[in-house]
Protein backbone atom coordinates (compact mmCIF):
# COMPACT_ATOMS: atom_id res chain seq x y z
CA UNK A 1 0.00 0.00 0.00
CA UNK A 2 1.41 3.22 -0.95
CA UNK A 3 0.94 6.75 0.50
CA UNK A 4 -2.43 8.66 0.27
CA UNK A 5 -2.54 10.96 -3.40
CA UNK A 6 -5.34 12.89 -0.87
CA UNK A 7 -2.58 14.07 1.81
CA UNK A 8 0.85 13.87 -0.52
CA UNK A 9 -0.51 16.69 -2.85
CA UNK A 10 -1.73 18.57 0.39
CA UNK A 11 1.94 18.40 1.67
CA UNK A 12 3.84 18.95 -1.30
CA UNK A 13 1.74 22.47 -1.27
CA UNK A 14 2.37 22.92 2.42
CA UNK A 15 5.72 22.78 1.81
CA UNK A 16 5.43 26.30 0.33
CA UNK A 17 5.27 27.35 3.56
CA UNK A 18 8.37 27.26 4.64
CA UNK A 19 11.87 28.30 2.73
CA UNK A 20 14.70 25.50 2.56
CA UNK A 21 14.56 21.63 1.62
CA UNK A 22 11.46 19.41 2.77
CA UNK A 23 11.12 15.57 2.56
CA UNK A 24 8.44 13.34 2.26
CA UNK A 25 8.37 9.57 1.91
CA UNK A 26 5.81 6.63 1.27
CA UNK A 27 5.04 9.05 -2.06
CA UNK A 28 3.06 6.89 -4.64
CA UNK A 29 4.32 7.03 -7.96
CA UNK A 30 1.12 8.31 -9.74
CA UNK A 31 0.64 11.05 -12.39
CA UNK A 32 -0.90 13.82 -10.03
CA UNK A 33 2.15 13.48 -7.94
CA UNK A 34 3.92 14.25 -11.53
CA UNK A 35 1.69 17.62 -11.68
CA UNK A 36 1.93 19.25 -7.91
CA UNK A 37 5.63 18.65 -8.79
CA UNK A 38 5.14 20.75 -12.10
CA UNK A 39 3.01 23.29 -9.85
CA UNK A 40 5.67 24.04 -7.46
CA UNK A 41 8.54 23.85 -10.00
CA UNK A 42 6.86 26.48 -11.93
CA UNK A 43 6.68 28.90 -8.28
CA UNK A 44 10.41 28.08 -8.26
CA UNK A 45 10.96 25.37 -6.13
CA UNK A 46 13.63 22.31 -6.99
CA UNK A 47 11.28 19.13 -6.90
CA UNK A 48 13.50 15.90 -6.68
CA UNK A 49 11.47 12.43 -6.99
CA UNK A 50 12.98 9.36 -5.39
CA UNK A 51 11.40 5.74 -5.76
CA UNK A 52 8.75 6.52 -3.12
CA UNK A 53 10.58 10.09 -2.17
CA UNK A 54 9.80 13.26 -2.94
CA UNK A 55 11.90 16.49 -2.49
CA UNK A 56 10.92 19.67 -2.52
CA UNK A 57 13.45 22.65 -2.47
CA UNK A 58 11.88 25.87 -1.76
CA UNK A 59 13.69 29.50 -2.22
CA UNK A 60 12.95 32.60 -0.29
CA UNK A 61 11.14 34.45 -2.77
CA UNK A 62 8.66 32.41 -4.55
CA UNK A 63 6.53 32.87 -7.32
CA UNK A 64 2.62 33.23 -6.57
CA UNK A 65 1.14 31.93 -10.18
CA UNK A 66 -0.40 28.75 -10.83
CA UNK A 67 -1.37 28.11 -14.79
CA UNK A 68 -4.52 26.91 -16.09
CA UNK A 69 -2.48 23.95 -18.14
CA UNK A 70 -1.71 22.30 -14.61
CA UNK A 71 -4.61 23.25 -12.94
CA UNK A 72 -7.38 21.97 -15.43
CA UNK A 73 -5.69 18.74 -15.24
CA UNK A 74 -5.50 18.52 -11.34
CA UNK A 75 -7.75 20.17 -9.42
CA UNK A 76 -6.13 19.45 -5.98
CA UNK A 77 -4.03 22.42 -7.32
CA UNK A 78 -6.07 24.80 -5.67
CA UNK A 79 -4.02 23.65 -2.29
CA UNK A 80 -1.63 25.99 -3.27
CA UNK A 81 -3.56 29.07 -2.92
CA UNK A 82 -3.96 28.79 1.22
CA UNK A 83 -0.11 28.93 1.35
CA UNK A 84 0.90 31.16 -1.59
CA UNK A 85 -1.03 34.10 0.19
CA UNK A 86 0.33 33.58 3.57
CA UNK A 87 3.65 33.30 2.18
CA UNK A 88 3.94 35.64 -0.54
CA UNK A 89 1.07 38.11 0.25
CA UNK A 90 -0.11 37.11 -2.98
CA UNK A 91 -1.89 34.48 -5.08
CA UNK A 92 -2.97 33.98 -8.35
CA UNK A 93 -4.59 30.22 -9.11
CA UNK A 94 -6.61 29.29 -12.51
CA UNK A 95 -9.84 28.33 -11.37
CA UNK A 96 -10.20 24.20 -11.70
CA UNK A 97 -11.96 21.97 -14.21
CA UNK A 98 -11.33 18.77 -12.80
CA UNK A 99 -13.09 15.68 -12.52
CA UNK A 100 -16.57 14.98 -13.70
CA UNK A 101 -17.75 14.99 -10.47
CA UNK A 102 -20.04 17.39 -9.86
CA UNK A 103 -19.94 21.33 -9.36
CA UNK A 104 -16.88 21.62 -6.56
CA UNK A 105 -17.44 25.26 -5.94
CA UNK A 106 -14.48 27.08 -4.12
CA UNK A 107 -17.31 29.35 -2.36
CA UNK A 108 -16.00 27.98 1.38
CA UNK A 109 -12.32 28.66 0.39
CA UNK A 110 -13.30 32.08 -0.56
CA UNK A 111 -15.45 32.77 2.11
CA UNK A 112 -12.66 31.67 5.00
CA UNK A 113 -10.48 33.44 3.08
CA UNK A 114 -12.06 36.24 3.28
CA UNK A 115 -12.38 36.18 7.11
CA UNK A 116 -8.87 36.09 7.06
CA UNK A 117 -8.72 39.79 5.65
CA UNK A 118 -7.82 39.04 2.08
CA UNK A 119 -9.71 40.37 -0.84
CA UNK A 120 -10.30 37.53 -3.14
CA UNK A 121 -11.63 38.02 -6.93
CA UNK A 122 -12.06 36.18 -9.98
CA UNK A 123 -10.83 37.52 -13.34
CA UNK A 124 -9.84 36.39 -16.49
CA UNK A 125 -10.25 32.96 -15.16
CA UNK A 126 -8.25 33.17 -12.47
CA UNK A 127 -8.80 33.09 -8.17
CA UNK A 128 -6.60 35.99 -7.06
CA UNK A 129 -6.00 36.20 -3.26
CA UNK A 130 -3.97 38.94 -1.97
CA UNK A 131 -3.03 39.89 1.84
CA UNK A 132 -0.14 41.69 3.38
CA UNK A 133 -0.65 39.57 6.51
CA UNK A 134 -3.74 37.54 7.10
CA UNK A 135 -5.30 38.17 10.07
CA UNK A 136 -6.32 35.17 12.36
CA UNK A 137 -10.08 34.94 12.87
CA UNK A 138 -13.34 32.33 13.69
CA UNK A 139 -14.54 30.15 10.62
CA UNK A 140 -17.04 27.79 10.23
CA UNK A 141 -17.72 25.66 7.42
CA UNK A 142 -21.19 25.04 5.87
CA UNK A 143 -20.02 21.86 4.88
CA UNK A 144 -16.64 19.99 6.04
CA UNK A 145 -15.32 20.29 2.95
CA UNK A 146 -11.87 18.44 2.33
CA UNK A 147 -10.11 21.08 0.10
CA UNK A 148 -11.51 24.09 1.99
CA UNK A 149 -10.31 23.13 5.65
CA UNK A 150 -7.16 22.25 3.95
CA UNK A 151 -6.46 25.94 2.20
CA UNK A 152 -7.77 27.61 5.59
CA UNK A 153 -5.10 25.48 7.90
CA UNK A 154 -2.35 26.36 5.27
CA UNK A 155 -3.16 29.81 5.40
CA UNK A 156 -3.58 30.10 8.96
CA UNK A 157 -0.65 28.85 10.20
CA UNK A 158 1.19 32.03 9.20
CA UNK A 159 -1.48 34.57 10.16
CA UNK A 160 -1.60 36.78 13.25
CA UNK A 161 -3.59 35.54 15.73
CA UNK A 162 -5.89 32.50 16.14
CA UNK A 163 -8.08 31.15 13.87
CA UNK A 164 -10.81 28.71 14.57
CA UNK A 165 -11.92 26.45 11.75
CA UNK A 166 -15.75 24.91 12.96
CA UNK A 167 -17.50 22.44 11.06
CA UNK A 168 -13.97 21.09 10.14
CA UNK A 169 -12.95 18.36 7.39
CA UNK A 170 -11.47 15.74 9.57
CA UNK A 171 -10.22 12.82 7.07
CA UNK A 172 -7.30 11.13 8.16
CA UNK A 173 -5.64 13.29 4.90
CA UNK A 174 -6.54 16.51 7.20
CA UNK A 175 -4.69 14.71 10.20
CA UNK A 176 -1.81 13.68 8.46
CA UNK A 177 -1.70 17.49 7.40
CA UNK A 178 -1.98 18.91 10.62
CA UNK A 179 0.81 17.02 11.94
CA UNK A 180 3.03 17.83 8.99
CA UNK A 181 2.45 21.78 10.32
CA UNK A 182 2.99 20.78 13.46
CA UNK A 183 6.45 19.31 12.55
CA UNK A 184 6.93 22.86 10.73
CA UNK A 185 6.20 24.02 14.19
CA UNK A 186 2.92 24.91 13.46
CA UNK A 187 0.60 25.46 16.54
CA UNK A 188 -2.73 23.47 15.68
CA UNK A 189 -5.56 22.21 18.43
CA UNK A 190 -8.23 19.81 17.71
CA UNK A 191 -6.54 18.01 15.56
CA UNK A 192 -8.73 14.93 14.36
CA UNK A 193 -11.72 16.82 15.53
CA UNK A 194 -14.43 18.97 13.69
CA UNK A 195 -13.04 22.34 15.49
CA UNK A 196 -9.34 23.15 15.01
CA UNK A 197 -7.68 25.89 16.42
CA UNK A 198 -4.51 27.44 14.79
CA UNK A 199 -2.32 29.80 16.29
CA UNK A 200 -0.11 31.43 13.83
CA UNK A 201 3.05 31.83 14.26
CA UNK A 202 5.93 33.99 12.46
CA UNK A 203 7.73 31.41 10.64
CA UNK A 204 8.01 28.02 9.63
CA UNK A 205 10.75 25.20 9.31
CA UNK A 206 11.20 22.59 6.56
CA UNK A 207 10.58 19.01 7.50
CA UNK A 208 13.73 16.85 7.02
CA UNK A 209 11.40 13.83 6.31
CA UNK A 210 7.41 12.78 6.48
CA UNK A 211 6.05 9.59 6.16
CA UNK A 212 2.71 10.06 4.20
CA UNK A 213 0.07 8.63 5.13
CA UNK A 214 -1.66 4.79 3.65
CA UNK A 215 -4.39 5.61 1.33
CA UNK A 216 -7.73 4.37 2.51
CA UNK A 217 -9.26 4.48 -0.78
CA UNK A 218 -6.51 2.79 -3.07
CA UNK A 219 -6.43 0.10 0.40
CA UNK A 220 -10.59 0.36 0.04
CA UNK A 221 -10.09 -0.61 -3.66
CA UNK A 222 -8.19 -3.51 -3.36
CA UNK A 223 -10.64 -5.06 -0.32
CA UNK A 224 -14.07 -4.28 -2.61
CA UNK A 225 -12.23 -6.58 -5.24
CA UNK A 226 -11.34 -9.20 -3.13
CA UNK A 227 -15.09 -9.42 -2.09
CA UNK A 228 -16.32 -9.05 -5.66
CA UNK A 229 -14.10 -11.61 -6.94
CA UNK A 230 -14.84 -14.29 -3.87
CA UNK A 231 -10.72 -13.79 -3.56
CA UNK A 232 -8.35 -13.21 -0.62
CA UNK A 233 -6.34 -10.04 -0.83
CA UNK A 234 -3.52 -9.11 2.23
CA UNK A 235 -3.31 -5.88 2.40
CA UNK A 236 -0.18 -4.85 3.57
CA UNK A 237 0.18 -1.01 5.46
CA UNK A 238 -3.71 -0.79 5.04
CA UNK A 239 -5.07 0.92 8.14
CA UNK A 240 -8.62 -0.67 9.37
CA UNK A 241 -9.20 1.90 11.43
CA UNK A 242 -9.34 4.72 8.73
CA UNK A 243 -11.87 1.97 6.94
CA UNK A 244 -13.94 1.12 9.79
CA UNK A 245 -17.23 1.71 8.03
CA UNK A 246 -16.75 0.48 4.78
CA UNK A 247 -15.38 -3.07 5.94
CA UNK A 248 -18.10 -3.17 8.27
CA UNK A 249 -19.87 -2.95 4.94
CA UNK A 250 -17.62 -5.47 3.34
CA UNK A 251 -18.76 -7.97 6.37
CA UNK A 252 -22.05 -7.22 6.08
CA UNK A 253 -21.95 -8.07 2.48
CA UNK A 254 -20.43 -11.61 4.03
CA UNK A 255 -16.91 -11.36 3.87
CA UNK A 256 -14.69 -12.23 6.67
CA UNK A 257 -12.38 -9.23 7.68
CA UNK A 258 -9.19 -9.68 9.69
CA UNK A 259 -6.67 -6.96 11.13
CA UNK A 260 -2.69 -8.64 10.47
CA UNK A 261 -0.03 -7.44 11.81
CA UNK A 262 0.86 -4.57 9.37
CA UNK A 263 -3.07 -4.40 7.65
CA UNK A 264 -5.88 -6.25 6.70
CA UNK A 265 -7.02 -9.66 5.03
CA UNK A 266 -10.19 -9.76 2.79
CA UNK A 267 -11.86 -13.41 2.17
CA UNK A 268 -14.80 -13.60 0.40
CA UNK A 269 -15.94 -17.45 -0.29
CA UNK A 270 -19.49 -16.62 -1.77
CA UNK A 271 -21.40 -14.25 -4.03
CA UNK A 272 -21.95 -11.21 -2.03
CA UNK A 273 -25.08 -10.04 -0.41
CA UNK A 274 -26.28 -6.49 -1.69
CA UNK A 275 -25.58 -3.88 1.15
CA UNK A 276 -27.20 -0.12 1.63
CA UNK A 277 -24.32 2.58 1.62
CA UNK A 278 -24.49 6.56 2.16
CA UNK A 279 -21.92 9.02 1.70
CA UNK A 280 -20.76 10.88 3.86
CA UNK A 281 -17.86 13.21 5.04
CA UNK A 282 -15.03 11.11 7.38
CA UNK A 283 -15.96 8.96 9.50
CA UNK A 284 -18.83 8.35 7.15
CA UNK A 285 -18.29 5.93 3.86
CA UNK A 286 -16.22 7.93 1.60
CA UNK A 287 -17.57 8.78 -1.63
CA UNK A 288 -14.61 8.02 -3.44
CA UNK A 289 -15.12 4.31 -2.50
CA UNK A 290 -19.17 5.13 -3.79
CA UNK A 291 -18.36 3.48 -7.84
CA UNK A 292 -16.63 0.39 -6.11
CA UNK A 293 -19.32 -0.48 -3.61
CA UNK A 294 -21.79 0.36 -6.69
CA UNK A 295 -19.80 -2.29 -8.73
CA UNK A 296 -19.73 -4.72 -5.69
CA UNK A 297 -24.02 -4.14 -5.52
CA UNK A 298 -24.42 -5.07 -9.36
CA UNK A 299 -23.30 -8.63 -8.98
CA UNK A 300 -24.81 -8.80 -5.35
CA UNK A 301 -27.43 -11.18 -4.24
CA UNK A 302 -30.49 -9.01 -3.77
CA UNK A 303 -31.29 -4.93 -3.93
CA UNK A 304 -29.17 -1.89 -2.86
CA UNK A 305 -29.77 1.29 -2.48
CA UNK A 306 -26.95 4.32 -2.41
CA UNK A 307 -27.29 7.46 -1.46
CA UNK A 308 -24.36 9.96 -2.54
CA UNK A 309 -24.27 13.10 -0.63
CA UNK A 310 -21.18 14.71 -1.06
CA UNK A 311 -21.36 15.19 -4.59
CA UNK A 312 -24.15 15.81 -6.61
CA UNK A 313 -23.50 14.34 -9.88
CA UNK A 314 -21.03 10.73 -9.13
CA UNK A 315 -23.29 9.12 -11.57
CA UNK A 316 -21.93 9.30 -14.76
CA UNK A 317 -20.32 5.66 -13.94
CA UNK A 318 -23.69 4.28 -14.36
CA UNK A 319 -24.15 4.75 -17.77
CA UNK A 320 -21.03 2.55 -18.13
CA UNK A 321 -21.58 0.06 -15.61
CA UNK A 322 -24.80 -0.50 -17.04
CA UNK A 323 -23.13 -1.40 -20.50
CA UNK A 324 -21.97 -4.39 -18.75
CA UNK A 325 -25.55 -5.14 -17.65
CA UNK A 326 -25.54 -3.73 -14.43
CA UNK A 327 -29.30 -2.97 -13.34
CA UNK A 328 -29.42 0.20 -12.06
CA UNK A 329 -31.56 3.85 -11.47
CA UNK A 330 -30.64 6.81 -10.39
CA UNK A 331 -32.93 9.48 -9.02
CA UNK A 332 -31.41 12.41 -7.29
CA UNK A 333 -29.02 11.56 -4.61
CA UNK A 334 -30.18 8.33 -4.88
CA UNK A 335 -29.03 5.02 -6.74
CA UNK A 336 -31.34 1.49 -6.45
CA UNK A 337 -28.91 -1.31 -7.55
CA UNK A 338 -30.23 -4.58 -8.64
CA UNK A 339 -27.58 -7.04 -8.07
CA UNK A 340 -27.20 -9.94 -11.04
CA UNK A 341 -25.95 -12.98 -11.02
CA UNK A 342 -23.38 -12.14 -13.86
CA UNK A 343 -22.21 -9.34 -16.10
CA UNK A 344 -20.88 -9.23 -19.56
CA UNK A 345 -17.66 -7.73 -20.86
CA UNK A 346 -18.10 -4.13 -22.89
CA UNK A 347 -15.73 -1.29 -24.31
CA UNK A 348 -16.60 0.86 -21.24
CA UNK A 349 -15.02 4.40 -20.77
CA UNK A 350 -13.68 6.08 -17.65
CA UNK A 351 -14.61 9.10 -16.41
CA UNK A 352 -12.60 10.13 -13.16
CA UNK A 353 -10.29 8.35 -11.40
CA UNK A 354 -12.30 6.06 -9.26
CA UNK A 355 -15.14 4.94 -11.79
CA UNK A 356 -12.50 3.90 -13.97
CA UNK A 357 -11.01 1.37 -10.81
CA UNK A 358 -14.64 0.48 -10.06
CA UNK A 359 -15.32 -0.42 -13.58
CA UNK A 360 -11.72 -2.37 -14.20
CA UNK A 361 -13.20 -4.11 -10.93
CA UNK A 362 -16.60 -4.43 -12.94
CA UNK A 363 -14.01 -5.94 -15.74
CA UNK A 364 -12.83 -8.67 -13.69
CA UNK A 365 -16.12 -10.43 -12.86
CA UNK A 366 -18.03 -9.30 -16.01
CA UNK A 367 -18.01 -12.62 -18.22
CA UNK A 368 -15.28 -11.87 -21.08
CA UNK A 369 -13.51 -9.46 -22.38
CA UNK A 370 -13.94 -5.62 -20.94
CA UNK A 371 -12.07 -2.77 -22.16
CA UNK A 372 -11.94 0.35 -20.00
CA UNK A 373 -10.78 3.30 -21.82
CA UNK A 374 -9.92 6.79 -20.64
CA UNK A 375 -7.10 4.79 -18.02
CA UNK A 376 -5.10 7.63 -17.79
CA UNK A 377 -7.46 8.92 -14.87
CA UNK A 378 -6.80 5.36 -12.99
CA UNK A 379 -3.12 6.65 -13.36
CA UNK A 380 -3.68 9.56 -12.01
CA UNK A 381 -4.12 7.28 -8.51
CA UNK A 382 -2.85 4.28 -8.02
CA UNK A 383 0.43 3.03 -8.67
CA UNK A 384 0.97 0.11 -10.50
CA UNK A 385 -2.55 -0.98 -10.60
CA UNK A 386 -2.59 -3.58 -13.72
CA UNK A 387 0.77 -5.14 -11.86
CA UNK A 388 -0.92 -5.37 -8.61
CA UNK A 389 -4.01 -6.85 -9.87
CA UNK A 390 -1.88 -9.43 -12.02
CA UNK A 391 -0.18 -10.44 -8.70
CA UNK A 392 -3.40 -10.87 -7.59
CA UNK A 393 -4.49 -13.47 -9.57
CA UNK A 394 -6.66 -10.89 -12.18
CA UNK A 395 -6.21 -11.06 -16.00
CA UNK A 396 -5.77 -7.50 -16.97
CA UNK A 397 -3.40 -6.25 -19.38
CA UNK A 398 -2.63 -2.92 -20.20
CA UNK A 399 -2.78 -1.72 -24.23
CA UNK A 400 -1.98 1.43 -26.37
CA UNK A 401 -4.80 1.97 -28.91
CA UNK A 402 -4.58 3.85 -32.01
CA UNK A 403 -5.63 7.00 -31.86
CA UNK A 404 -9.25 7.68 -33.04
CA UNK A 405 -9.64 9.70 -36.20
CA UNK A 406 -12.78 11.21 -35.27
C1 LIG B 1 -11.42 15.87 -1.68
C2 LIG B 1 -10.75 14.72 -2.36
C3 LIG B 1 -11.76 13.87 -3.13
C4 LIG B 1 -12.87 13.45 -2.19
C5 LIG B 1 -13.46 14.65 -1.47
C6 LIG B 1 -14.49 14.27 -0.43
C7 LIG B 1 -8.54 15.56 -2.85
C8 LIG B 1 -7.55 15.93 -3.89
N1 LIG B 1 -9.75 15.20 -3.28
O1 LIG B 1 -11.97 16.70 -2.72
O2 LIG B 1 -11.09 12.72 -3.64
O3 LIG B 1 -13.90 12.82 -2.94
O4 LIG B 1 -12.42 15.39 -0.82
O5 LIG B 1 -13.98 13.38 0.47
O6 LIG B 1 -8.23 15.53 -1.68
N2 LIG B 1 -17.96 22.38 -1.85
C9 LIG B 1 -18.59 23.59 -2.03
N3 LIG B 1 -17.86 24.72 -1.87
C10 LIG B 1 -16.55 24.73 -1.56
C11 LIG B 1 -15.89 23.47 -1.39
C12 LIG B 1 -16.63 22.32 -1.54
O7 LIG B 1 -19.78 23.63 -2.29
O8 LIG B 1 -15.95 25.80 -1.44
C13 LIG B 1 -18.74 21.13 -2.00
C14 LIG B 1 -18.30 20.34 -3.21
O9 LIG B 1 -18.98 20.76 -4.37
C15 LIG B 1 -18.69 18.93 -2.80
C16 LIG B 1 -18.49 18.94 -1.28
O10 LIG B 1 -18.48 20.29 -0.89
O11 LIG B 1 -20.05 18.72 -3.08
C17 LIG B 1 -17.23 18.24 -0.81
O12 LIG B 1 -16.11 18.83 -1.41
P1 LIG B 1 -14.66 18.79 -0.73
O13 LIG B 1 -14.74 18.06 0.58
O14 LIG B 1 -14.13 20.17 -0.73
O15 LIG B 1 -13.85 17.89 -1.73
P2 LIG B 1 -12.45 18.19 -2.40
O16 LIG B 1 -11.52 18.78 -1.40
O17 LIG B 1 -12.64 18.84 -3.70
Amino acid sequence: MTGAKNSVLKLMAAALLAEGTTTLTDVPDILDVSIMSEVLRRLGCTVERGPGTVAISVPEVLGHEADYDLVRRMRASIAVLGPLVARCGEAKVALPGGDAIGSRGLDFHIAGLTKLGATVESEHGYLIARAARLTGAPVWLDFPSVGATENLLMAGVLAKGTTTIDNAAREPEIVDLCEFLVEMGAQIGGIGTSTLEVEGVERLAPVVSHATVPDRIVAGTYAVAAVMTQGDVLVRHGRAAHLEIALDKLVSAGATVDLEADGFRVRMDRRPTSVDVVTLPYPGFPTDLQPMVLALNAVAEGTAMITENVFEARWMFVNELSRLGADVRTDGHHAVVRGRPRLAGAPVRAHDIRAGAALVLAGLVAEGTTEVGDVHHVDRGYQDFVASLTRLGADVRRETVPEDPF
